[in-house]
């Protein structure tokens, strides 16, 4: 399998990078307009050009990563180069039936996904178009599959998405830098608290995931009786922790929602 990637930025290269080191694909053709800005080394599979109509073409799956300003460019550049082909694309803000509109013989599936693809943990989700077949529904679970975790949800749910684990990264590493910052105050070492607070995440993560134990009873099982977890979690609650995660999260949703809104009017 040939696969192009349209737009080889944060996203892209990651996405490049991870399915070149698959069996399946023969070989990754990914461009940008700077290809000096490219990671190197880059792997012997993966091929970089600045044509994007070239790169279509000789795929079989072409994958799009530009941001939604440069969308209308890079659709017209490829349209005639993708009937019949399967079509991922990752950009914010561009629903499907605009990318039907754009390329209406191809088979498109529109995904949000996150920065944690460089290091294949991302949370994906994705929305099929409705004439998908099923070797293209496999293709695509393939592709977003080499990226991390990724689940189909119906296209209305994306905006949220994006809110909760396209933005997530950044309130988890606001999250990070808090705890750190907390560790100093209290007299451990910055490289130590960041150890610490990030191997927390990971493994509280993994033990809910894992075992299938609820939030609620993680919480209570560390919590002692005027112990030291509910003196932390008292002053969480006094900060309205929980209602500033909700707060972000539906602001950013909101976000979502005006962006796709006011790029779908300007375009
Ligand atoms: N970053 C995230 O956390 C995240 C999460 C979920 C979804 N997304 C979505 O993923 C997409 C990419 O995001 P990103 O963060 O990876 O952005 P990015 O790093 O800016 O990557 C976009 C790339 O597109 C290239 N590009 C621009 N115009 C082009 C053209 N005409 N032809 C070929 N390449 C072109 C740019 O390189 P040149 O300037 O060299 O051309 C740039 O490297 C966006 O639509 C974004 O909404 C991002």
């Amino acid at each position: 399998m040939i696969i192009a990637v349209i737009g080889a930025g944060k996203i892209g290269e990651a996405v490049a990078r991870s399915v070149a080191k698959s069996p399946k694909v023969s070989q990754v053709l990914v461009t940008r307009r700077n290809l000096s800005s490219l990671r190197r080394p880059l792997p012997k599979k993966i091929q970089a050009s600045t044509d994007n109509a070239a790169a279509a073409k000789n795929a079989d799956v072409v994958i799009l990563a530009v941001k939604a300003a440069d969308a209308k460019h890079v659709l017209d550049e490829i349209s005639t180069h993708t009937h019949g082909k399967l079509v991922i694309s990752f950009m914010a803000a561009i629903s499907l039936s605009k990318l039907e509109r754009h390329l209406p013989r191809a088979k498109v599936v529109r995904a949000m996904t996150n920065m944690a693809a460089i290091v294949g943990e991302a949370a994906t989700a994705y929305s099929p178009g409705p004439n998908l077949k099923s070797e293209n529904l496999e293709t695509t679970q393939f592709v977003l599959g080499r990226l991390g975790e990724c689940l189909e949800l119906p296209e209305s749910q994306l905006d949220a998405v994006t809110a909760l684990s396209g933005s997530g990264p950044a309130y988890i590493a606001i999250l990070i830098d808090a705890l750190v910052t907390a560790g100093l105050k209290v007299g451990l070492p910055r490289d130590t608290a960041f150890k610490l607070a990030t191997q927390t995440l990971v493994g509280t993560s993994k033990l809910l995931r894992e075992t299938g134990m609820g939030v609620t009873e993680l919480r209570d099982a560390v919590t002692t009786p005027a112990g030291t977890t509910i003196a932390g979690i008292y002053e969480l609650e006094k900060g309205s922790f929980r209602t500033s995660v909700i707060n972000a999260v539906e602001a950013a949703t909101l976000a979502a929602e005006r962006v796709a809104k006011k790029f779908e009017a300007e375009h």
